[in-house]
Parts: structure tokens; sequence; C-alpha cells
């Protein structure tokens, strides 16, 4: 499992925008970007991990990261059952899929659940 540094971004502008990042050796290896959305459930986007870093655990740790950050908070997000780590990864964090499109996937977490 890759050793990896987890920074939790502010937006230097934007007040409902935030991302976490990991770091290895001082370079950013993986990352996802965070919205607040009016409900107040978070929604995440952008989600990747550089390819000569994936399968080592570190797409995990970004989303328990992001979990413990928003302890209380519902999650959403879309992706596409054909990104098959991503959807394996996201099933396995507990989240569920609340949208079966045909060319997405609606897929949300919710705590205690
Ligand atoms: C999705 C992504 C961020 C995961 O990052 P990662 O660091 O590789 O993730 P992890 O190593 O923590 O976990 C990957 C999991 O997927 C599994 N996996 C890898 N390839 C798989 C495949 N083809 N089918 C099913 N599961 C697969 C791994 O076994 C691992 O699961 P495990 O911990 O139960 O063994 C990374 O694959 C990525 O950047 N993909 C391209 C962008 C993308 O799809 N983003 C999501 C958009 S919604």
């Amino acid at each position: 499992m890759a050793n990896v540094e987890l920074q939790y971004l502010t937006h230097p502008q934007f007040t409902w925008v935030h991302a976490v990042k990991a770091v290895k050796d001082g370079s950013t290896v993986g990352s996802v970007m965070i919205t607040e959305k009016r409900d107040g459930s978070i929604y995440l986007s952008c989600f990747s991990v550089n390819e000569k870093f994936r399968n080592q655990g570190i797409g995990r740790k970004i989303l328990q990261f992001t979990k413990s950050k928003y302890r209380e908070k519902k999650i959403s997000l879309d992706t596409n059952k054909n990104y098959q780590a991503a959807y394996h990864l996201y099933l396995s964090e507990r989240f569920k899929v609340t949208k079966d499109g045909k060319c997405y996937v609606k897929m949300g977490f919710e705590p205690n659940k």
C-alpha cells in the first residue's frame, strides 16, 4: 500500500468548492473535487489517481479521508459501470446506486446506513 500524505484544500475564491489530494514525495498523485450542494450534502467529481500509482490503495485512502472530513454528510457522485475500478471502489466504500441511467449511474453514500 502506497504511503501518501492526504491534504484537504479549500478554494482560494469559492467557499463551496474544496479538494482532497494525495501527495507522494512532494508530487500530487491523486485527487478528488468536493462541491457543497444547497441541500447540505456534498458532491464528488474529477476523482482520479495518476495511472502509475493505481491499485495501491490511494483512491480508497482519498475516499475514506474525504468521508472522514464530512462525517455527517450525504455524499453523491456520477459515474459509469464501465469505470470498473471506480465502481468497485464506490460499492466497497458503501456507496449505493441511486439512479441507473443509460450512460451513467448516480451513486450516494449516507452515513450510518
Ligand atoms: C478510480 C481510481 C481513482 C481508483 O484509484 P486507485 O488508487 O487505483 O484505487 P485503489 O487502489 O484504492 O482501489 C482500486 C480497487 O479497484 C479494484 N480494481 C482495479 N481494477 C479493477 C477492475 N478492472 N475491475 C474491478 N475492480 C478493479 C482493485 O482491486 C481495488 O479494489 P480492492 O481494494 O478491493 O482490491 C483510478 O482507477 C482512476 O483514476 N481511474 C480513472 C479515472 C476514473 O475512473 N475516475 C472515477 C470517475 S467517476
